[in-house]
This record gives C-alpha cells, structure tokens and sequence, in this order.
C-alpha cells in the first residue's frame, strides 16, 4: 500500500501510543485528580477508561481500519451521503482547541529542561521553586516564546510528513521516560510523610465524589487515551488487517494508566513531604518535581534527562493533534502539506498566544476540549457503531486478524447501551449541578 503510513507492523501501535502517552499522563491526571479529592477520582477514573474509554478507542481502530481512510473520509466511506462525517469536523476544531493550550504546556516543560540544564533549578529553595512556576506562568512573553519553539518543532516534523523518524526515536526514548519515572518514584515514596501522599492516592474517600468529579474523570479517561475526535480513527487506518485491534487496543490504554498512576505515585509523596497543596491546579508537576530532584544524587542530571523526555512524549501527541488538522486542510482544500501546515501552525499560534496572556483562556480550552467536546464525539462515534455499521460488520473487523474476539458480546453490549446511556447521564448530572441543583445526597 502506497499510503502515508507506517510500514512494519508494530509502528501504528506504537503511533497511537505516543500519541496516547504525553502531558495528559504526567501533567493532566494527577492536577485533575489532586483538584478532585484523590483516590476516589482513581477508581472513577479506572472504571471509566475500561468501561467507556476502551470500548471506544477499540471502535475508533476498527472503523479507521475498515475504512482504511482517515478519520473524515473514513466515516464518509462508511456511511455515504450521510452527516457522520462532522465527527471528523468537530475533531479538527478540537485538535485547534486542545494545541492551544497544550503547545503551552510542552513550551513551560522545554523552558524546564533549558533551566535545569543551566542550574537555576537546583539552587531555589522550596518556596523558590513555587515562585518560578508562578513567574513562569505569569509571564507571556516567557509562555509565548517557548509555546513557538515547540509548535515550530512540530510544524516542521508535521510538514516534512517525518512522524515515522519521530516514532523510531520515541521507541527508544520513551522506556528511558518510564525507567526515570519509576527511580523518581522510589525516592518519592521513601520521603518524609509520603505515606500521606500515597493514602490520598490509594485510600478512597467517597464523599469527594461529586458530579465535577464524574464529569472530569470521564474528561481525562477521553484525553489520555486521545479518543473522541478521530485521532485514533485515523491511526486505525495504517494498522495492518493482521494485527489484533482489540488486544492493540488493552495495550495502549494498559501503558497509558500505568504511566499515569506512576506519574501520581511520584507526585502526591512529594506534594505532601513538601507542604504542597495537592489540588493547585495546572502547576502541580512543575512545583513537585524539582523537590525531588534536588534531593537526589545526580538530581540536576535526572531533572534535564526527566524534563527532555516529557518534551518528546508531548511532541508525539502533538503531532498526532496537528495531523488531524493538516490532514483535514490538504485534503479538503487540495493544498500541499507544507501549506497546510504552516496555516495550521499559524492558527494554532495566535490561540496559543490568547492563552499564553490569560489563565482564564487557557482554562477554558482546557475545560472545553476534554470534558465537553471529547466526550460528545465520542458519544457519536460510539452511536455509529451499532446503529450504521452493525453488529456483523465490526465483529468481522475486530476479528480480521484471524482470531476471535473473546469478549465480543460484552463489548458491544457496552457500545450499545453503557457507554452512550453512561456519557448522557453524567452529562446531565453535571449540567444539573451547575445549575445548583444537587443530585448527590451527601
Ligand atoms: N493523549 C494526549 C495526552 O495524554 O497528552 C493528548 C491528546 C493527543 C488528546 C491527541 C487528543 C488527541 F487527539
């Protein structure tokens, strides 16, 4: 097949992987579940990614493998003369919403590799370090400038169509990630009051589970696994007819909990070993962190290695997010990939620059995309399931390798009733309580 894609036959795993892993893991999850209480938001969030986001990241292969198209052209292969093809629509407008602030985010971490590298990390006293962040965060210019480097970073790797190389590197660059997160685990668990750290973590308290909670562990199951708005519709389209979509599947979301349970495993020791209060927000990885590496041996050289290798794991979710939109541009308004990508990168830039100037921005894409727009795109991908392809068609998809698909019937039983039913309720919850109503007797 003569298409862009990947060649050998584990390379759109491992696309779909990168995408999947980046700063949702390691800077998303554990500020969303600090906000929220702790481990209560874990097991909701457990619950969620196996019952709902699983179910549709399996659809989303499958109907991109059966198209064999990306995410737009897939669903109007699919469902021909039909108005399916707005779920590859809205995914573009969220792909812009989601780099905004994203592109923000992998700057601040770039900016955090380059300081560390220069020593002005390891000097700062805690109080020190709180205050860089907020310095940091507070500063557009500082905000906009590392914003451009890393969206020029991705614009060029998107541009040159070289997100095969990307992948080979991320191969190799990411084990090292997961090596450096589980030695800075280990010494976060062995400091000082980390047993609290780790019980706010593990030891559920229920009356934190509110409606916000349910909507916003529903939100981040839908980021992380980057599922809702094509992405991974896409990605299922270069996955080889060989290959077991819904064993690739269990991969993709097993790594991508493990290394974001780790990433709060890390983080909530040394959130309370230093007086940090776990539910802070956006800054939480950026005021926790530097703690610990200070108190390492070779904690300067972790903290580079550390900061670097979450740039390249943001810079593989990333592409994928500006993929969605440059593939949408070229194909729909016949234009080349250098064009596209450079009106992307250019769109992108000037609502990153909004967000780098107010929080209240940057919040709200940030709010918008995951717990909003994610979900409802999912809510339609996972209605086209049983309702336009049919039970025989996906089963015979899911089982093209060859095999069988053991839990077949349960996975359909919770496309078709769970996981819709489950994004409605929780959606109406939500809106309820917002509107002061209270659906939970606390
Ligand atoms: N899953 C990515 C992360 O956890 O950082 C973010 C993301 C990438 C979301 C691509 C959606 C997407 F299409």
């Amino acid at each position: 097949m003569a298409k862009e894609g990947f060649n050998s036959k584990a390379g759109a795993i491992a696309a779909a992987a990168g995408s999947a892993v980046g700063l949702g893991n390691i800077w998303r999850f554990p500020y969303v579940l600090g906000q929220n209480g702790g481990a209560a938001f874990l097991l909701i969030y457990i619950f969620f990614m196996l019952l709902i986001a699983l179910p549709v990241l399996i659809s989303e292969f499958a109907i991109g493998r059966k198209a064999g198209l990306p995410v737009m052209a897939a669903f109007q292969k699919l469902a021909p003369g039909k108005k399916w093809y707005l779920i590859g629509f809205s995914g573009v407008f969220c792909a812009f919403f989601i780099s905004s602030f994203y592109n923000v985010v992998s700057g601040w971490t770039l900016y955090y590799t380059y300081i560390s590298a220069t020593g002005q990390l390891t000097t700062l006293s805690e109080s020190g370090i709180e205050a860089m962040f907020t310095q940091t965060a507070s500063d557009p210019v500082v905000c906009m400038l590392w914003m451009f480097v890393m969206l020029g970073i991705t614009g060029f790797v998107v541009s040159r169509g070289v997100e095969k190389g990307i992948e080979q590197y991320s191969k190799i660059l990411m084990p090292i990630l997961l090596i450096l997160i589980v030695i800075v685990c280990i010494r976060a668990v062995t400091l000082p009051n980390a047993a609290d750290g780790i019980s706010f973590l593990l030891k559920p308290d229920f009356s934190k589970i509110t409606p916000k909670a349910l909507f916003e562990a529903l939100g981040q199951s839908f980021f992380s696994l980057s599922v809702g708005m094509g992405t991974m519709t896409t990605y299922g389209s270069y996955i080889s007819k060989k290959q077991n979509l819904s064993q690739s599947a269990v991969s993709v979301a097993m790594i991508d909990f493990f290394i974001a349970f780790l990433a709060g495993l890390m983080i909530f020791p040394c959130a309370f070993a230093f007086g940090i209060n776990p539910g802070q927000g956006a800054g939480l990885v950026f005021v926790t962190l530097p703690n610990i590496f200070n108190q390492m041996s070779m904690g300067q050289v972790i903290s580079v290695l550390f900061f670097f290798l979450l740039v390249v794991a943001a810079l593989t979710s990333s592409i994928s997010l500006l993929e969605v939109v440059v593939t949408y541009l070229k194909t729909q308004f016949n234009i080349k990939r250098k064009y596209a990508t450079l009106i992307a990168v250019t769109c992108i830039a000037l609502l990153g620059i909004g967000c780098s100037f107010s929080t209240t921005l940057f919040n709200f894409f940030d709010n918008i995309s995951a717990n909003v727009m994610l979900p409802l795109g999912a809510f339609f991908i996972i209605l086209f399931v049983p309702h336009v392809l049919g039970r025989d068609a996906i089963k015979a998809e899911l089982e093209a390798h060859g095999g069988k698909f053991k839990l077949f019937n349960l996975y359909f039983f919770l496309t078709k009733y769970v996981v819709p039913i489950a994004i409605l309720l929780i959606f109406i919850n939500n809106i309820l309580s917002w509107m002061g109503i209270n659906t939970f007797d606390k």
